[in-house]
């Protein structure tokens, strides 16, 4: 199984997602999970991290609290699309698990030093503030990264939070920018494929039928993403973003892409935050990200409603 460390601010999209890897042990080792501030303060994603590994029964699972705002600018929060709590929709009790002791930081430090190079990859779920300061503080752990594999950016899709920027990279587009030109193999699950990616009536219904706790759950959860999601963009339902992280890791042949140079945008007032791919090859730059734009959506959500059968 591939070795993964999981950095999110859960949000019910990210919760399905460490649900779908918590539920594939064959493909995917969870090491620990590191939470940092975004769609919610960094207390509540905290928090919700561990309601989920409680939810999916994995309460040996770490979870680490981590980056509590951005690199160098305040946190923009998005309880307008997830509900004050983050993870509004099911009622789940409060985490009996304690978090784990240490910053995310240093966990994300550690783990990397710890085991073989190239052995551990990096799911980053929400905005990099905890892998970017991981970067700087420990230099050497960089070119211990198999890989990254995250969601954020847009490129024909351009933005969510503003014209032109996707969440997570608006949210701390310099720890984004320290990512991008980090030189390791970066996989980007970006809106263009996410926005493919929708929770139709029949898919949660799918959800709702499995039955179990982390079904229904789901159910919920996207019953409560789609109020803000759906009418918004004209679609069938709302996408799904982060559970195209741990799918692809899964499932890699669910998804296309085209491997293109990204960089991002850290000075402009206008289009802070959005993610420049050169998709027509247009410059020299030096590709350095899979820009995923397609999905196999069907396959994406019985892979899905499989694995969460499972917990
Ligand atoms: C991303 O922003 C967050 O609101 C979601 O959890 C996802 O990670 C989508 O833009
Ligand atoms: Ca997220």
């Amino acid at each position: 199984a591939r070795k993964i460390i999981i950095d999110t601010d859960p949000g019910q999209d990210d919760a399905v997602a460490i649900l779908l890897a918590l539920a594939s042990p064959d493909e995917i080792k969870v090491l620990g999970i590191t939470a940092v501030a975004g769609n919610v303060p960094l207390e509540l994603t905290a928090k919700n991290a561990r309601i989920v590994c409680e939810l999916a029964g994995h309460t040996q699972t770490p979870v680490y609290a981590g980056c509590d705002r951005p690199l160098e600018r305040p946190l923009i929060t998005a309880e307008h699309v997830h509900g004050k709590t983050g993870l509004d929709g099911p009622v789940l009790p409060d985490p009996q698990m304690p978090l784990s002791e240490g910053h995310a930081v240093d966990f994300i430090i550690d783990t990397l030093r710890a085991h073989e190079p190239g052995s551990v990859t990096l799911c980053p779920l929400g905005p990099l503030t905890n892998i970017a300061t991981a970067f700087r503080k420990a230099p050497d752990i960089v070119d211990r990264v198999q890989e990254i594999v995250l969601m954020g950016g847009a490129y024909f899709e351009v933005g969510n939070i503003t014209p032109t920027a996707e969440f997570n990279i608006y949210v701390d587009p310099e720890a984004a920018d320290i990512v991008f030109k980090s030189g390791r193999p970066i996989v980007v699950m970006s809106l263009d494929v996410t926005h493919k990616a929708l929770v139709t009536k029949t898919r949660n219904d799918a959800f709702r039928r499995i039955g179990n706790k982390a079904g229904v759950a789901v159910a919920e959860m996207t019953d409560f993403f789609e109020r803000f999601d759906k009418n918004k963009y004209g679609s069938e339902g709302a996408p799904l973003h982060d559970p195209c992280v741990t799918a692809y890791l899964i499932k890699p042949e669910l998804f296309t892409g085209r491997l293109v140079n990204v960089e991002v945008e850290t000075q402009s007032e206008l289009t802070l935050g959005m993610t420049v791919a050169d998709w027509w090859g247009v410059t020299d730059r030096k590709p350095n990200a899979l820009f995923i734009g397609e999905i196999d959506a069907g396959g994406f959500f019985d892979l899905l409603t499989d694995r969460l059968a499972r917990l």
